[in-house]
């Protein structure tokens, strides 16, 4: 899925304690402790499964997003997932049945895309949707909740003009002529006709700013985590240029890391931005070993020392950016004879210390990665988890609304492994 998890501060203040929705590890052996994370997954269902909440009393609608809903609405099962949201911002409380654990202390946001129309022209994918931000915040056994739009400004002109105004994932304006057409290409190359619809993840950097991302470089955007509200682009400020890179940072207190795909000259670059500033600086870069063009990189994985920067046949096609109509594979093609790789960098020096061929994969998102240590505490090995998608690129298409609606009573997707 598109959308990231973030939790803004969760504190224990009453036993157990430390407990957080995050993976512990093992200093001794480098590798993290399963056990604990077990641990840590059982407190969590025990909470959850005893505190199975339902929206409840003094909701506060505000803004109605507009027309009445066009697609198929079925708010009690599964399609209420790909359904638009009905209001452009709500909060209200939440009735909780059974308790939610006093030391429960904070705030969850969760982004994705929420609205997928516009009047009655309804959006393909799932990755089309206007960015809907939702907060749920927990305090002295409490819940609140709340959801808003995130103001891109692809969505603000969507509302204005009541029609699509930029390039989505699978989407894109009709160009009225020729001329419209050779100016869009012109816009494209300057990023200007591409979304900034920050509709898949949210994170918050050291310094607490809070910023909702996507693909797009200009799709960052900074919100309030206590209102919603949207603050304005997040602006880069350095010499990088490009148009896209990875849509799940690794963030820490101390560094926001990520990928820039480089399109002219295949590659990536690797580059870190320390908190309180806007600046990126370049740890390194990677050349591709295979084809003209970068892999997809949605997201990559991160140890200690070192960055993995996953080469997928997958690649990134520009032709395919500048169509208007969605090809199969929409922004990409599959080119399994050109290789997939696994480069992986060091963050102390941004060199290039190991660039292994792996076989063909397609995958969204990885999930953790570690570092294997010998008894002398030498590394024998870096783990990267990702979800994969068994080499198949058909979960592409099948991330359709017109799949995901046509619900069975079966999970239709395919497995992952
Ligand atoms: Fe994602």
């Amino acid at each position: 899925m598109t959308s990231t998890l973030f939790l803004s501060s969760l504190r224990s203040t009453a036993s157990p304690p430390n407990c957080r929705f995050h993976m512990s590890s093992s200093s001794r052996s480098g590798r993290p402790s399963f056990d604990s994370f077990d641990t840590i997954c059982r407190r969590r269902r025990r909470a959850w499964e005893s505190a199975k909440a339902s929206v409840g009393v003094e909701p506060r609608p505000t803004v109605s997003v507009g027309p009445a809903e066009t697609g198929p609405v079925d708010c009690g099962g599964k399609l209420s997932a790909w359904t638009s949201i009905r209001q452009e911002r709500w909060e209200g409380k939440l009735v909780v049945e059974g308790d939610v654990p006093r030391w429960l202390s904070g705030t969850y946001l969760r982004n994705g895309p929420g609205l997928w129309h516009i009047d009655d022209y309804n959006f393909r994918h799932l990755f089309d949707g206007y960015a809907t931000l939702v907060r749920v915040y927990f305090e002295q056994g409490r819940v609140m909740a709340s959801h808003r739009q995130v103001e891109s400004e692809a969505y603000k002109a969507a509302m204005k003009n009541r029609r699509l105004c930029y390039r989505e994932f699978s989407e894109a304006p009709k160009p009225a002529s020729f001329l419209a057409y050779v100016g869009e290409v012109a816009s494209l190359f300057s990023g200007a006709s591409l979304t900034d619809n920050s509709n898949t993840g949210v994170v918050r950097l050291g310094d607490g700013r809070v910023l909702c991302l996507t693909e797009t470089i200009k799709g960052s955007i900074q919100i309030d985590p206590d209102t919603l509200e949207t603050i304005g682009k997040f602006v880069y400020e350095d010499n990088l240029g490009g148009l896209i890179h990875s849509a799940h940072p690794i963030v820490t207190e101390s560094e926001f890391l990520t990928l820039l795909p480089d399109l002219v000259r295949p590659g990536y670059l690797v580059v870190t931005m320390k908190p309180a500033s806007n600046e990126r600086r370049v740890m390194g870069r990677v050349n591709c070993r295979g084809g003209a063009a970068p892999g997809w990189v949605h997201s990559f994985a991160v140890t200690d020392r070192y960055v993995v920067v996953p080469e997928m046949p997958l690649r990134y096609c520009v032709h395919n950016l500048l169509r208007a109509e969605p090809t199969p594979l929409y922004k990409f093609e599959w080119h399994p004879e050109s290789g997939s790789y696994m480069h992986v960098m060091s963050r102390a020096t941004g060199k290039i210390v190991a660039s292994v061929e792996v076989p063909p994969f397609v995958t969204f998102h990885f999930i953790n990665a570690y570092e294997e240590v010998d008894e002398d505490g030498r590394i024998t090995g870096i783990v990267a988890d990702c979800c994969e998608h068994n080499a198949d690129t058909s979960i592409l298409d099948l991330l359709r609304l017109q799949n995901l609606r046509s619900f069975a009573g079966l999970d239709e997707l395919p497995d992952a492994r």
